[in-house]
């Protein structure tokens, strides 16, 4: 502890561990208190210094400082589980970046080791405070649409998967692991309590050889919901964010900015049609429907703070709330990933097996 608040330290000051420190410093100063970091580039000790932030000499000398009592570990993904194990070991509570592990087996031993240690270990699922995410999920869950069939989410990029490690499997590379890991926990936690029956995934190697440059799934779930979840690097026309359709209606969010609408049916009975021509025919069927028979609304779009993470996990330390992210939920997921990576390979369906969470 340091003054009373929570002693917090990052290894891996890159892109995101430099980020989780900014984002200590300026909003949960309430708290936490940020003692340093640690990261195996001394270039990137020198940048943490020069932003006013103490850098450690050694991972050893960061995890038996006594002041800290919580460590997010933002390394490349193939090195989360060994610095976790190893904080939890020193005595620290942990949070790992996603994806939490390489596999299900790496994440069984971090499991083991929180219990062995008595610390807590959680994953930064931080994608679960994005409002384009709430949003659908709250109208799925308020059943505005009437029953709902098929829900679509994607993310697309068009500049191929980074150079650095995220291009090399060894290092736990590909888009399934990066934005993929974001999404699938996504699709999880917004179909809740829907157990899922059956997994269906196409990897992409347009831009890269090494590893996925993207992924399509279709997630089954027990009631037949059946969810399509695609991150794609080499799009150059985005379709929307997510699309959801129920039985007497649609939403659709189009960008980041929660941009979209609701179309609702305002009466089914009145369906006929004056032929339209569509190419080289006429059809009834595909004819747009007029403004009387359809009711259009904006989306009620949720506000989130995605500061309510560290909130939890604070609150969760000082014995005082549930935490969000589970292990059991984690181990959902990986299991997921891994139902992914099996159907991208061996092009079949795969049967899930899931678990309570
Ligand atoms: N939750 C999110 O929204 C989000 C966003 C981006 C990245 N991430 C995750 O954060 C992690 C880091 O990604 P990034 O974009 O910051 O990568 P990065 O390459 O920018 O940074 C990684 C840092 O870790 C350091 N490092 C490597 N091995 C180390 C070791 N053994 N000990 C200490 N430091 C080590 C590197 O020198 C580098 O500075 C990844 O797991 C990634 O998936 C999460």
């Amino acid at each position: 502890m340091v003054n009373g608040k929570i002693g917090y330290a990052v290894i891996g000051y890159g892109g995101m561990g430099s980020w989780h420190t900014r984002k200590i410093k300026d909003e949960m100063g309430e708290y936490a208190e940020l003692v340093g970091i640690y990261d195996i580039d001394p270039e990137r000790g020198k940048a943490a210094e020069e932003n006013g932030i103490h850098a450690f000499a050694t991972r050893e000398e960061l995890l038996c400082d006594e002041r800290i009592d919580l460590v997010t570990v933002a390394t490349p993904n193939d090195y989360h589980k060994e610095i976790v194990i190893d904080a939890l070991e020193h005595g620290k509570n942990a949070i790992s970046e996603k994806p939490v592990a390489m596999n299900s087996g790496e994440l069984e031993e971090m499991i083991a080791a929180a219990k062995r240690c008595g610390k807590l270990f959680t994953v930064h699922q931080n994608r679960r405070w994005d409002e384009d995410y709430l949003t659908m999920k709250k109208i799925l869950d308020e059943n505005t649409l009437g029953p709902v069939f098929r829900i679509e989410s994607r993310v697309q990029g068009s500049r191929g998967v980074p150079g650095d490690w995220r291009n090399q499997p060894e290092h736990g590379g590909g888009m399934v692991l990066d934005w993929g890991i974001h999404l699938l926990d996504q699709a999880l936690m917004m179909t809740l309590p829907r157990k899922l029956k059956t997994v269906y995934a196409e990897l992409t190697n347009v831009t890269n050889e090494n590893c996925d440059d993207g992924f399509r799934t279709t997630l089954i779930f027990d009631d037949g919901l059946s969810f399509y979840v695609e991150v794609t690097t080499s799009n150059f026309i985005e379709l929307p964010l997510w699309y959801m359709l129920g039985e007497n209606g649609s939403a659709v969010i189009t960008g980041w900015d929660c941009s979209g609408e609701i179309v609702m049916v305002s009466d089914w009975e009145n369906r006929d049609a004056v032929p339209i021509v569509a190419g080289a025919g006429i059809t009834k069927t595909m004819a747009p429907r007029t403004d009387d028979t359809i009711k259009r609304y904006p989306l009620p779009v949720q506000k989130a703070d995605w500061g309510e993470y560290y909130k939890n996990v604070f609150a969760h330390l000082r014995g005082e709330a549930d935490i969000i992210v589970t292990h059991n939920q984690q181990r959902r997921l990986m299991k997921l990933v891994e139902a992914v990576f099996e159907s991208g390979k061996t092009n079949k369906v795969v049967e899930f097996e899931d678990i309570d969470v």
